[in-house]
């Protein structure tokens, strides 16, 4: 059955995706997105686009809205640790505004973009959603708390929702893709040195204790991502605050990663070796399990190789 879906910052990398899977299954859906770090050209053909504020949501959202898809948020974690404000103000302001909308409307179902980066420094891996959390940086402790917002919005209030703890997402959709200004993610950051806009690509530290030295990372591809928010929608129960890890459940290190860049590319990548960065864990990875059991998700696009081949297609095309 066709549904009708509100996608806050579907104008960024993740949300365009999903937007995108959504219209496919051929839902209606209007992305609302004030700009901030997205595009307009991201916006999927097909969407009708808002351009506004989450903290306004009260102004477009009414009842005939099935769900709230929630990717709206800043998410740099080093502008996080200089300017916290920033993200107290936007990711838990934001979503305190959007939920009290979705009340208000009648709207009573939501999908959240959680991250693993509420876990911190994890104390097992692979890490399980029963592992403590415990955020290293403001972004992170941000949205823990949005987290925390949604289960009580659940259980006081009937709220049907899903949190999907993200790691590394990666990859690319057809024309929607990862832009991120300034970028701090590695392997568009690898990328950018295959396409001669930056020298080297800097590793920072090398004697983690990992088989490599470097930090280990799950990356999971943004379209196996989006299949989990349709799943999600499907799965939202009213009055239960279902949280997911959403990975591979096997981690790449840095250097395997700029290893597979070299293969896909063809391109030599100098790397230079830098101190290591505060607040780094040397091992993510998730255990999806739950993800499978209560979702039914099958993550189907795994392999590294592809994940950095579907990015490279969407860099070279974004620069052209
Ligand atoms: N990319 C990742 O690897 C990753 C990992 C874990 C979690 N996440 C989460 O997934 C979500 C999407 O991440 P992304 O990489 O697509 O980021 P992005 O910056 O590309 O997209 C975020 C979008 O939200 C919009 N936005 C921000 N604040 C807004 C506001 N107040 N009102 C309206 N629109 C607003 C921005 O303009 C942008 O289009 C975020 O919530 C992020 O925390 C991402």
């Amino acid at each position: 059955m066709s549904g009708k879906y509100l996608v806050t910052g579907g104008a960024g990398y993740v949300g365009s995706v999903v937007a995108q899977h959504l219209l496919e299954a051929g839902h209606e859906v209007t992305v609302l997105d004030n700009l901030s770090t997205g595009f307009r050209e991201g916006v999927p053909a097909g969407a009708t686009f808002v351009e506004g504020d989450i903290r306004d949501a009260a102004k477009w959202l009414d009842s005939s809205y099935d769900a709230v898809l929630h990717f709206a948020a800043f998410s740099q974690v080093g502008e996080s640790v200089v300017k916290p404000e920033k993200y107290w103000e936007n990711n838990v302001g934001g979503s305190m505004a959007l939920l009290a909308a979705m009340r208000e409307a009648g709207v009573r179902k939501l999908v959240f973009s959680s991250t693993a980066a509420t876990y911190g420094e994890p104390d097992e891996v692979p890490i399980v959603e029963t592992t403590r959390t415990s955020p290293t940086n403001p972004y992170g402790a941000s949205k823990l708390s949005v987290d925390f917002m949604i289960t009580s919005e659940a259980a006081a209030h009937g709220l049907g929702a899903v949190s999907l703890r993200y790691f590394n997402v990666a990859g690319a959709y057809g024309s929607c893709g990862e832009r991120h200004e300034p970028e701090s993610h590695l392997i568009p950051l690898v990328l950018q040195v295959a396409q001669g806009k930056r020298e080297a690509i800097s590793v920072f530290g090398d004697d983690y204790p990992t088989p490599d030295g470097t930090c280990v990372r799950d990356y999971i591809h943004v379209a196996d991502l989006a299949d989990a928010h349709l799943l999600a929608l499907k799965a939202a129960t009213p009055g239960e605050h279902l949280i997911c890890n959403l990975g591979n459940g096997e981690g790449f290190s840095v250097r395997q990663v700029i290893e597979t860049v070299r293969q896909v590319t063809g391109h030599p990548i100098p790397e230079v070796v830098a101190p290591r960065r505060g607040g780094d864990p040397a091992t993510l990875v998730a255990s999806a399990t739950r993800a499978k059991e209560r979702l039914g998700w099958n993550p189907t696009r795994a392999d590294l190789a592809g994940i950095v081949a579907d990015a490279w297609a969407f860099a070279q095309n974004v620069s052209n």
